[in-house]
């Protein structure tokens, strides 16, 4: 299996060093790297950010391990040219549409929630996000009402086959954790819902052993800040999904540990901590890693189908913690490759 890494700009390399010693301390047989330039590294290197070259490793790829991009070196530069530019064409070109992001509170980091450590404590869910419909993608404009009004408009819209592929994804990644799965939509006022939940229905026929729930957004935003223990699986579409990983994330703390994915129809994806480049620390070793180690950790388990490998991980991280492994954004003074030691040692 190949996995292409693509390490990026700022901590990126620092990062992903450590998640590829993780990685390597696992022994996996089969596994084969290469890695790609990205971003600003890849346009000061051949003048672009996304090489053909690149491109054409992350479609051999099974899976890809990404860093960040972003460099401020390339602020000027037009638009096409810029850094970002490597992830978005990415997605396009691999047809990347889920987007799964795990938020799940370490015991022993529960003081760095926004919530009660009580109630953060249970946290450990994820959200399946579709990003490739809904009101993002529809028809858009500005226009005069017959009053002279200005007024902007955004079609919200969903087919049955976009509905479809990600209801899998949910339904999947249930059957991969506790076997829940709560749709999320506004089927009381939308048509869009309507038909989201109708499909959900339909799909979970073929998942008899998964324990589906339907609930209204405006109800899972306040049921994440009242109760997130009750959720496994969130699925919902583009927009919704934007609000709710947002305000998840938020519920667990440093944004140095959240980690994510996006998957496309053969589970070929892309695996990535949610921060950017964090330019003002590159280069100091004061990135923490956690967030690319347990990115790595769901690449085993989405793409790699090595769900025991994936818990290793989980589990190591969750151990190294633990053990008081603090790096600065925990409020320690551990550097990166101290954090990826921490993680060796509890490694079993
Ligand atoms: P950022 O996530 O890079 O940094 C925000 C703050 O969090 C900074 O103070 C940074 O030091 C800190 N931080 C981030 N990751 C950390 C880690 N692993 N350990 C400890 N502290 C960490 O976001 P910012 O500053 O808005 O963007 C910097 C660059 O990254 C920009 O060029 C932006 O476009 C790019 N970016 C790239 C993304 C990607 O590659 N997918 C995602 C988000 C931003
Ligand atoms: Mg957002």
């Amino acid at each position: 299996m190949l996995i292409a890494l693509f390490p990026g700009d700022g901590i990126g390399p620092e990062i992903i060093a450590q998640a590829r010693r993780v990685l390597d301390a696992l022994a996996i047989d089969g596994l084969i790297y290469e890695e790609g330039l990205v971003g600003g590294a890849a346009y000061k290197a051949v003048g672009h950010p996304l090489p053909p070259e690149t491109l054409e490793l992350a479609k051999r790829a099974d899976a890809i391990l990404f860093g960040a991009v972003g460099d401020p070196d390339c602020d000027s530069l037009e638009r096409h040219l810029r850094p970002e530019q490597a992830i978005l064409g990415l997605r396009k070109a691999l047809g990347l549409f889920s987007n799964l992001r795990p938020a799940k509170v370490f015991p022993e980091l529960a003081d760095a929630s926004a919530l009660k450590k009580e109630v953060a404590s249970a946290i450990d869910l994820l959200i399946v996000r579709e990003t490739n419909g809904d009101v993002y993608f529809g028809e858009k404009g500005m226009r005069k009402t017959a009053d002279g009004l200005r007024e902007g408009y955004d079609i919200m819209s969903y087919n049955e086959e976009q509905v479809r592929k990600i209801a899998h994804q949910g339904f999947q990644a249930a059957r991969a954790r506790r076997g829940k799965l709560c749709s999320v939509d506004k089927a009381n006022v939308l048509e869009t819902s309507q038909l989201w939940r109708d499909v959900v229905i339909e799909v979970s026929a073929e998942y008899p052993d998964v324990a589906l729930s339907h609930m209204y957004v405006d109800n899972a935003a306040m049921q994440l800040v009242r109760d997130p223990g009750q959720f496994d699986v969130i699925v919902t579409g583009n927009m919704f999904g934007d609000i709710l990983s947002d305000q998840a994330s938020m519920c667990v703390g440093s944004i140095g540990m959240l980690a994510s994915a996006t998957l496309n129809d053969s589970n070929q994806g892309l695996y990535e901590p949610i921060h950017g480049s964090a330019p003002d620390i590159a280069g100091q070793g004061k990135a923490n890693p956690l967030a690319t180690v347990l990115s790595a950790g769901m690449m085993l388990r989405y793409s790699l189908g090595l769900p025991e490998q994936a818990d290793r991980i989980e589990a190591a991280v969750g151990k190294a913690l633990a053990n008081g492994a603090r790096s600065f954004d925990l409020g320690g003074s551990m550097n990166t490759v101290e954090m990826g030691d921490a993680v060796l040692a509890a490694l079993v």
